[in-house]
């Protein structure tokens, strides 16, 4: 019996439909195509690569449907637009993931970012357990807060002073506040594309998840809270410039993403930051670095040390907490002395700089600041884009993608793309679910949406990522013979 790849493609996306009281029809379609596609491998390629199952993934997914909203605690990770079930984790290690099933994923997600130095490092294991024998949280001074307040102050060009708190949102909720108390002005202008957490003001025009589920705004986002936030062009200066004029003296900041990952990966062109620090300087507003992603991540003093161009605000969270709950944002004295209990700008929290996160930070900042790791994580980034892009282009597929330290990301169109617009008219979303599916399925584990970056961590080998390529290619002919 042998199915044409076409067919059998149409009948895996044909699946991903199916809503939950159908999981058991989607699973046995999936299963039947992937032993499907595992003899049409062995037969028509020689990169032939053992193709998964997923019935335990599917069986604790299929419960978790009924008892929390599309089974998830956060939107991304039901794989809602790459169409199928996610996988259900079992543990980590280094640079892989294993899951319910038994099967072994070299893991481009690292958890969304916060892995750089590898899952489950043994140091930062150790130094968690010893911490936790002292208790899992203080709610009082510890030093520890200062240790890793230090690490930041040092490494992070704007940050003189910072505030930890419990998450990204969490940092960039502060951040906003902060930034209005200070300038005495309401108006924010944020970027087509760029997320900075969920928190209301911020749920316009804003890619991740938002963008993934086709929800530019979200429900339930009062107009008034939205209302102040204006939406530039990503690598346009001219839609910042147009903003400021009409608003002229009512700007309390401009606020973006660095580098783009939550619209895909997109780098800011050379002229766009500085373009932005000088705008935002003549016209009295707070530049912000939302470094949640980038920060400790394209270098080890975020993309301000990267591109160097200093913003007067950073918010942070990810790398900075070692796989552990954290947000953090700092920048000037005179502009953080305004914090509370400091100054009068209200923001707090019961578990913020608890010890636990502390350590963890601390441990995953040792390691990443022994010297050359952000060179060699940017080498790794390109090898793996570039022999990618390569296998793409061999097989007739327009694709396009870029790195930055140990961040990057492709996209299925020509590019070179710019901004959320570009991403979003030209990349071929329904190739690139059919592409996460199969790499998916032959153990790469990728982000489960085109407007996602990828990440590398220490602990990736020149192994993994020629091994990556070659499954990229495999699945990338695959696709071209639909
Ligand atoms: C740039 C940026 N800001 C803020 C956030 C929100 O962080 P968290 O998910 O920790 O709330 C994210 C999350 O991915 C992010 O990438």
């Amino acid at each position: 019996m042998k199915f044409t790849t076409t067919a059998i493609l149409t009948a895996l996306y044909s699946s991903v439909s199916y809503t939950s009281t159908a999981w058991t029809t989607t699973s046995s379609i999936r299963s039947m195509s992937n032993t499907n596609l595992r003899m049409s491998t062995t037969e028509e390629t020689t990169a032939s690569s053992n193709v998964y199952t997923f019935a335990k993934s599917e069986e604790i997914f299929a419960e978790a449907q009924t008892l929390m909203p599309g089974g998830v605690s956060s939107p991304v990770r039901a794989f809602k637009s790459v169409g199928g079930n996610p996988v259900v984790f079992d543990r980590v290690k280094g640079a892989y993931a294993w899951d319910v099933d038994g099967n072994q994923y070299i893991d481009y997600v690292g958890t969304w970012g916060p892995a750089i130095i590898g899952h489950a490092d043994d140091a930062v294991l150790d130094s968690i357990k010893a911490t936790m024998d002292k208790g899992t949280s203080f709610g009082a001074p510890c030093a520890l807060e200062n240790e890793l307040a230090k690490m930041v102050i040092a490494a992070v060009p704007s940050v003189d002073m910072v505030r930890f708190c419990n998450s990204g949102t969490e940092a960039c909720m502060g951040m906003i506040r902060l930034c209005r108390a200070y300038t005495n002005r309401e108006k924010v202008i944020k970027f087509e594309g760029c997320y900075h957490g969920h928190a209301d003001s911020f749920l316009v025009q804003a890619g991740s998840g938002v963008a993934t589920l086709g929800l530019p705004d979200s429900p339930g986002v009062p107009k008034s809270a939205t209302a102040a936030t204006l939406c530039a062009e990503y690598n346009n200066l001219e839609s910042v410039k147009t903003i400021l004029e009409e608003n002229k003296d009512e700007i309390a900041a401009i606020i973006l993403e660095p580098v783009v990952g939550n619209s895909g990966f997109i780098r800011p062109t050379p002229e766009f930051l500085q373009g932005l620090r000088d705008l935002a300087t003549e016209n009295g507003a707070v530049l912000v670095f939302d470094e949640v992603m980038t920060g400790f991540r394209v270098s080890y003093g975020g993309a301000q040390e990267y591109f160097g161009v200093t913003p007067d605000i950073t918010t942070m969270g990810k790398v900075i907490g070692g796989g552990l709950p954290v947000g953090a944002y700092g920048g000037k004295k005179e502009i953080m002395e305004l914090v509370a209990p400091a100054g009068p700008m209200y923001q707090a929290g019961t578990l913020s700089g608890n010890p636990l996160a502390m350590t963890a930070g601390i441990e995953t900042l040792k390691r990443l600041s022994a010297p050359g790791v952000h060179k060699e994580l940017e080498r790794m980034s390109q090898m793996l884009v570039d022999g990618v892009i390569a296998a793409g282009k061999k097989h007739g597929h327009a694709m396009c993608g870029g790195t930055a330290g140990g961040m990057f990301g492709w996209y299925f169109c020509e590019g070179p793309v710019y901004n959320f617009a570009d991403a979003s008219a030209n990349s071929d979303l329904e190739k690139f679910g059919k592409w996460h599916r199969l790499m998916l399925e032959r153990g790469v584990y990728l982000a489960p949406s085109q407007y996602e970056a990828g990440f590398m961590s220490m602990t990736h080998t020149e192994e993994d990522i020629q091994k990556t390529i070659a499954i990229a290619d495999e699945v990338l002919g695959l696709l071209a013979a639909e």
